[in-house]
């Protein structure tokens, strides 16, 4: 994963994070928004424990932000969700990505006590390239 920022705003992007995933209703207000927000995405986790999903989303944006640095772990797991997302998998469509993103940006600004606009670029361009390996990898 290519992500185009300099080592001190990555420690930004990191510090966002960290701020974020320290609240416990951070993944779970994320899918509680994502869900409710067609018939289509609620029909893809209407079989999902919504409260585990949380802990599982949790540990899987700290490995992206870790794929992010270049690290083994991350990009080894960023690897494996993009496979099980695909269509040879879930089947998630590309143009659900971009308003994965969306939602995810939107629960950060509400979420993050020490908010600034410059957050908002740094989310965008750290899931931004999980995203596009995601969809490049969907076979869609
Ligand atoms: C960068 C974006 C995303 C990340 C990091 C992510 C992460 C994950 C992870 C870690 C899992 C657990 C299963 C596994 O390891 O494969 C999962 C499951 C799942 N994801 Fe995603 N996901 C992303 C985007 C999406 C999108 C856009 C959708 C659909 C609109 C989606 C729908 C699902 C569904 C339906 C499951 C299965 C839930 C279950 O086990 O019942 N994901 N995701």
């Amino acid at each position: 994963m290519d992500v185009n920022l300099e080592p001190a705003a990555l420690d930004q992007f990191q510090r966002s994070l960290e701020r974020c995933l320290a609240d416990p209703t951070f993944t779970s207000r994320f899918y509680a928004r994502f869900v409710l927000s067609s018939d289509e995405i609620a029909a893809l986790f209407a079989e999902t424990d919504i409260a585990k999903q949380g802990v599982v989303l949790k540990r899987s944006l700290y490995l992206v932000m870790r794929a992010a640095r270049g690290l083994e772990d991350g990009l080894e797991h960023l690897e494996r969700i993009a496979e099980s997302h695909s269509a040879r998998g879930l089947g998630i469509e590309p143009r659900h990505y971009a308003h994965w993103l969306d939602t995810l940006i939107a629960v950060m600004r509400e979420t993050d006590p020490a908010y600034e606009p410059a957050l908002e670029v740094l989310w965008r361009e750290v899931f931004g390239h999980c995203v596009a390996q995601m969809i490049a990898a969907s076979g869609r």
